[in-house]
């Protein structure tokens, strides 16, 4: 496929790599002078671009996408996440309603991960009989050195922006469409700033998303059993990821009624395994025994690859923009405004 990429940062540079050692014949186009081109209007022969990626930090999404349609109104589009701010949502549902040719597709890596799928699978066996009471997500990382260095600061959505998307990803895969829905639809019993979501409502399990770019960890006792290294399991124990470590600590972890839990836990060879980014444990099990898998895969690639196949091979008129998921970051975004959180981390430093 020939594949153009638009923003050529830390995530554009991903897509770069991976398109490249799929094969695809990739033209770059980023404004920093380092690319192929400098601007959408100088790409060579925009109608027969097969795919375009858009990777530029999220304020220039729409103006991007809008130059895109305007040389190719049936473009194939995948789109950074968040597709954009929160205030310009109805300009993008308008523009894809003036260009009903054009196939539109967010980035949704935990949707299109191996280990994702597996987990949901192991989620779905187990529960058939023993329902769920509880689910669990955390994303945690330190990031403070990212936004001291400016990146990871969203002024619309705000900490929701950073991994809520990838959280709903997951919370979406392991339920029905219909229970899914209504955590979009219910409002959280609790909002807090680091930020902990948590939402009840009848008919579906309890849901708890946490994340915090300051490396607070949230669920130390949920997950910290599959990390292998001594550093990674004191600083989990300790519940708190140093300013300036690598380390993520990410996982879902469903309780059924019964109290076995199936939990995947991503990464959690950091720090005894050079490739620790591919590979995820699902386990299942509670404190007395677990039964554990490993998957091993990348699930940006994954994810980008299987995104531009189905682009491929999408009819005209297909938008996968997950908009109920960018309304409901939204919702939980304005808790916390950029002043805030900068004025945290300069308390903090
Ligand atoms: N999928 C994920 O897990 C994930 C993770 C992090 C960031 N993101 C998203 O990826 C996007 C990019 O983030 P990043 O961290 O790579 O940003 P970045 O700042 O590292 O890179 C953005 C690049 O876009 C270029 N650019 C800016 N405006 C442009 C324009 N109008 N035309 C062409 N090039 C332009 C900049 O020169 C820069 O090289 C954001 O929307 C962000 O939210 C996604």
């Amino acid at each position: 496929m020939r594949v153009v990429i638009v923003g050529t940062g830390s995530i554009g540079s991903r897509h770069l790599g991976c398109c490249e050692q799929a094969g695809h014949q990739v033209l770059t186009v980023d404004s920093n002078g380092r690319a192929d081109c400098d601007r959408v209007a100088l790409v060579p022969d925009p109608s027969s671009v097969d795919a375009w990626v858009v990777a530029t930090p999220t304020a220039a999404h729409l103006l991007v996408l809008e130059e895109i349609l305007r040389y190719q109104p049936d473009a194939r589009v995948l789109l950074e996440k968040p597709v954009c701010y929160p205030a310009e949502l109805p300009d993008l549902t308008r523009m894809i309603h003036q260009h009903p040719r054009c196939r539109i597709v967010v980035n949704d890596v935990y949707t299109y991960s191996r280990a994702v799928r597996r987990f949901a699978e192991s989620v779905r066996r187990f529960s058939e009989f023993d329902p769920i009471t509880r689910i669990t997500v955390e994303f945690t990382k330190n990031r403070e050195l990212d936004v001291a260095n400016g990146r990871f600061v969203d002024t619309g959505y705000g900490e929701a922006g950073y991994e809520f998307f990838h959280m709903l990803s997951i919370v979406r895969s392991i339920l029905p469409g219909d229970r899914y829905q209504t955590y979009l639809r219910t409002e959280p019993a609790l909002i807090t700033p680091e930020m902990r979501v948590r939402i009840s409502a009848p008919n579906v399990p309890e849901l708890e998303m946490y994340a915090s770019s300051r490396g607070v960890v949230g669920f130390p006792e949920l997950a910290g059993f599959a990390f292998s290294s001594t550093a990674a399991k004191h600083y989990v124990a300790r519940a708190r990821i140093p300013y300036g470590v690598d380390m993520r600590y990410r996982f879902a972890d469903v309780e059924l009624e019964s109290g076995v839990h199936v939990t995947v836990v991503f990464e959690p060879s950091y720090g005894t395994a050079v490739d620790y980014k591919n590979k995820h444990v699902v386990s299942i099990g509670g404190a007395e025994s677990r039964h554990q898998y490993t998957i091993s895969g990348n699930h940006f690639d994954e994810a980008v690859l299987t995104q531009l196949d189905l682009l491929h091979h999408a009819d005209e008129g297909t938008a996968v923009i997950r908009l109920a998921e960018h309304q409901c970051m939204a919702c939980l975004g304005v808790s916390v405004s950029i002043d805030e959180k900068f004025a945290r981390f300069e308390s903090e430093a």
